[in-house]
């Protein structure tokens, strides 16, 4: 982790700041004794695996395994570095953080975003002002105003518009001091081929304004007034625009999907004003890209129902199909188990009738019908049924084609008992016997590979939970060293990670001791230290636990734990000392039998630690 920012800077914020009102910004806790827990945002999850201790100022899930202190937990919920993630917090708090800390690459990269948004801002200001005063502004509002968009809602979303030319925007920052560099980084100019300049990026467009969570402008969409092609025109990416990152109109939805606990997902700017204008709120759009994990995973934050609401029944297949692949790569990619899980995270598909998207469906029928047709939306599951059904009918051939088209969506829910009933629902679907299609999907799991239903992936916390024998006797000394810090010189003093067998427990350890140089501080601080995020998340786990220690309690431990190992040393002593007698002696048979019994000690020490490698390899 970068150091720029001094450690008492670091220990500063985290004094003023307590990490329950941090996460309880995102995550709705409940107080379970010491702790408060709550629904993990890092994952989909219905029972609260999400801890949070206002003592030691940690937290960590146990259903993913994530975990750390109040800095990671901001640089995961925003997906941003550890610098911006401790400025956020430090103008939370009034810490003042001198910008002369940052390193000169950071300040670059700092000063860089914050210009961007700054020149985002600016030409905001600018298409606005061209919406509602300049000349050519009047054919934009007609437009919009023919669709049926209130000037209230207009200025809600912030709408502007690009004059027709090839300089307006150019001109007007000028005046403001931006410069084309900067207005091409931010995407809104594009230098001419033969190098002679810039041109604008949008002319003659309505222009809608892209944010970020925050409100921050991150970029722009233009679309033109009449047939004409490209029909919208986006900003490209650049260093403040990650566009499988953000979701358009979501600074304005969180509150609303919030409280209703859900949201709809429509494709374009329009719906999304028209859903918002007829009083739906909790509403986002992916603006025509294909919804992505991280959008998701955003998402999750926010509610947990999502419906995504397409304007044709392949559109709805393709990203139904698509939604089990997001929630499967998932899955894999981060060997968070449960992740996503689609029968978790509730996620519905909704088909608008015959011909419309949102927008011509709410100016035709209004909110209260689409609030209707949203309550029947099916599940993701029960929609490819339906449409697998609807595609092949129930002739003895298309029943065949059916079950061979759900094989693969049915195998990827991992939760047994909702795969049963899908299996179910399947069969009584089709009219074939359930057992007939629990069988095909048992053999679809095989040949694919894929780790049967129940069997977690290795996520930290839970890889530490299985540990058995010698390693929970190690893993209880390392928690004890996270919760109990007294006890480190005699940890140092007597050895005692030395008589370690789990590399991994050894390698925690050992970060502990190097990382609390002689001045243990809190467990919070110590978090800090660690670069290695899972070896963070299993010390935030370790950390976690409820054991409380005293003196007297944890030195019983440690000599325990010695004791313990001495005697097998003892006797592997012991031994060697009678061989070298019997060889002396030259008694072969008895030279023999103790190799024999040396041999037996070095492969039961050999397959102790194979135990715990496999442990860890999961
Ligand atoms: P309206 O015709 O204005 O109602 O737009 P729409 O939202 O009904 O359009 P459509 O369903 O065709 O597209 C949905 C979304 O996809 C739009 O809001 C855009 O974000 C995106 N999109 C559509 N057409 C284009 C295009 O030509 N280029 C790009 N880059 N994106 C587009
Ligand atoms: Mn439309």
């Amino acid at each position: 982790m970068a150091n720029y920012i001094s450690e008492d800077k670091l220990s500063e914020i985290r004094n003023a700041l307590d990490i329950v009102d941090v996460v309880s910004e995102t995550v709705l806790l409940k107080k379970t004794g010491k702790n408060f827990v709550g629904l993990c945002p890092f994952h989909a999850e219905k029972t609260p695996s999400f801890t949070v201790s206002p003592d030691k100022q940690i937290y960590y899930c146990f259903g993913c395994g994530s975990g750390g202190n109040v800095f990671s937990f901001l640089m995961k919920r925003d997906g941003t570095p550890f610098g911006e993630a401790v400025r956020t917090l430090a103008r939370r708090c009034g810490v003042d953080i001198p910008e002369r800390s940052l390193s000169p690459d950071e300040q670059r990269r700092v000063s860089e975003r914050e210009r961007l948004f700054e020149a985002n801002r600016q030409a905001l200001e600018c298409y606005r002002q061209a919406l509602w005063h300049h000349s050519e502004g009047k054919q934009a509002l007609t437009y919009l105003e023919r669709r049926g968009f209130l000037r209230a809602t207009l200025e809600v979303f912030q709408i502007g518009f690009a004059p027709p030319g090839w300089d307006y925007l150019l001109g007007s920052m000028a005046r403001k001091k931006i410069t084309p560099a900067l207005l091409e980084k931010a995407g809104l100019v594009v230098g001419r081929k033969d190098g002679s300049g810039f041109y604008d990026r949008f002319r003659e467009r309505i222009i809608f304004p892209i944010f970020d969570e925050g409100g921050r402008v991150v970029g722009f969409g233009g679309r033109v007034m009449d047939d004409s092609t490209p029909k919208y025109l986006n900003s490209p990416e650049t260093p403040v625009y990650t566009k499988r990152k953000v979701l358009y109109g979501l600074n304005r939805a969180k509150e609303a999907c919030r409280s209703a606990g859900s949201v709809f997902i429509v494709e374009g700017y329009l719906d999304l004003i028209a859903l918002h204008q007829g009083g739906i709120e909790n509403a986002v759009a992916t603006l025509g890209t294909a919804l992505a994990p991280d959008h998701v995973r955003l998402l999750t934050r926010y509610a947990g129902r999502m419906v995504l609401v397409y304007d044709s029944d392949e559109a709805g297949i393709r990203s139904a199909e698509r939604c089990i692949d997001i929630f499967w790569k998932e899955h894999v990619d981060f060997r968070r188990g449960d992740v996503f899980r689609e029968d978790q995270a509730d996620t519905r598909i909704l088909v608008l009738p015959e011909g419309h998207d949102p927008d011509s469906f709410m100016n035709r029928y209004g909110a209260e019908a689409f609030k209707r047709l949203a309550q029947s939306a099916p599940g993701i599951i029960s929609f490819m049924i339906d449409s697998a059904v609807a595609r092949h009918g129930l002739s003895t051939e298309g029943k065949i084609r059916v079950v061979s088209d759900l094989q693969a969506p049915l195998t990827a829910v991992n939760d047994s008992v909702a795969r049963a009933l899908y299996a179910k629902q399947l069969a009584e679907r089709v009219g074939l016997a359930e057992a007939v299609i629990l069988e095909r999907l048992n053999e679809h799991a095989g040949r694919s590979g894929q780790r049967p239903a129940g069997v977690p992936a290795g996520a930290a916390g839970r890889a530490v939970t299985r540990a058995t024998g010698d390693e929970r006797f190690e893993q209880r000394i390392i928690a004890m060293m996270l919760q109990f810090p007294e006890i480190l010189p005699e940890v140092v003093d007597r050895g005692i990670l030395g008589y370690f067998t789990n590399d991994r427990m050894k390698t925690l350890g050992e970060s502990i001791v190097s990382l609390w140089r002689g001045s243990p501080e809190s467990v919070a601080g110590l978090l800090e230290r660690v670069e290695d995020a899972a070896i963070r998340e299993q010390l935030a786990f370790l950390a976690m636990g409820d054991e409380s220690w005293n003196l007297k309690g944890c030195r019983t431990l440690l000599t325990r734990f010695v004791e313990g190992h001495q005697k097998k040393g003892a006797r592997r002593m012991a031994i060697q000392k009678d061989i070298e007698a019997a060889e002396k002696a030259q008694n072969d048979s008895e030279i023999k039998r103790l190799l024999g019994e040396k041999q037996k000690m070095a492969v039961r020490r050999e397959k102790q630690k194979m135990a715990a490698r496999r442990e860890r390899e999961g």
